[in-house]
């Protein structure tokens, strides 16, 4: 079997027990160039350990995801090549990192990175998120970062962004109280657009001190793929924080 088979299972895909159809379509690339040697050897030898399904997160802690003890639980949705989520792990080694990404090229990158840096508190998730949200505990996560998610810029695709009411609803399930959502974007309309939904909405706050906040990146921040190449086409990035009440 070839690295860029098909068949290849790169992670369990699981759909909802019951059958029931999904609420969200996953709109964007499946999978993209054939994967290099290193990155379909760590695939074969390391995903395995590293990949969750829907089957690992019933009821139970998700600390019991990771092979140490975890003070708290983060997701990023949609990765990409896991740059950020990898320098996050890597920052913070006692919190616990999972990882959804739909695309297989950005679940072989971010394999190969967790295991070549040694990282034990992340897990992934290879597939579309959202079914993987809708089994997730309530209240199980102490921050969830949307960055730079895929922009859909024209009026009648806009219905495919990520931020929209349902997809809130699972976000505001999902935290803690007193838990983050961060979303960072270099689309003015994507950001007024978000904006505009977490304001009007009574579970979070925006954690802005000052009218300018949403032009600085949080401490430490490692920066994404996409990001750089906003910057490099002059585009200027947003970021936005939010807090459940
Ligand atoms: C524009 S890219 C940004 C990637 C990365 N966050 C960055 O800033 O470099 C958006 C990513 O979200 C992923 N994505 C979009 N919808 C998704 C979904 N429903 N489930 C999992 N991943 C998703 C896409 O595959 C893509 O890699």
């Amino acid at each position: 079997m070839t690295a860029d088979d098909e068949s290849r299972p790169f992670t369990p895909v699981d759909r909802p027990a019951d059958g029931a159809p999904r609420e969200a379509a996953f709109y964007g690339r499946r999978k993209g160039k054939k994967l290099r040697t290193a990155q379909a050897a760590h695939m074969a030898q390391d995903l395995p350990r590293l990949a969750i399904g829907l089957e690992d997160v019933g009821a139970a802690p998700l600390a019991g995801l990771f092979p140490h003890p975890v003070r708290e639980v983060r997701l990023e949705i949609g990765f990409g090549g896991g740059e950020h989520l990898v320098a996050e792990a890597l920052r913070h080694p006692d919190v616990g990192y999972i990882g959804a990404e739909a695309f297989l090229n950005g679940i072989a990158k971010a394999t190969t990175s967790v295991s070549e840096k040694g990282l034990a508190n992340v897990r992934l998730y290879g597939d579309d998120v959202i079914p993987l949200l809708d089994r997730l505990p309530a209240a199980s996560l102490a921050r969830i970062d949307l960055l730079y998610p895929d922009p859909w810029p024209k009026r009648r695709h806009w219905k495919r962004r990520f931020v929209q009411a349902d997809n809130i609803d699972r976000i505001a399930r999902l935290l803690m109280p007193g838990g983050h959502f961060r979303f960072a974007t270099d689309i003015e309309h994507y950001a007024a657009w978000t904006l505009r939904q977490f304001l009007a909405d009574a579970r979070f706050d925006w954690t802005a001190e000052r009218a300018d906040d949403w032009r600085l990146a949080w401490a430490g921040w490692p920066g994404t793929r996409y990001e750089a190449k906003a910057l490099r086409e002059g585009r200027r990035p947003g970021y936005y924080e939010f807090q459940r009440r």
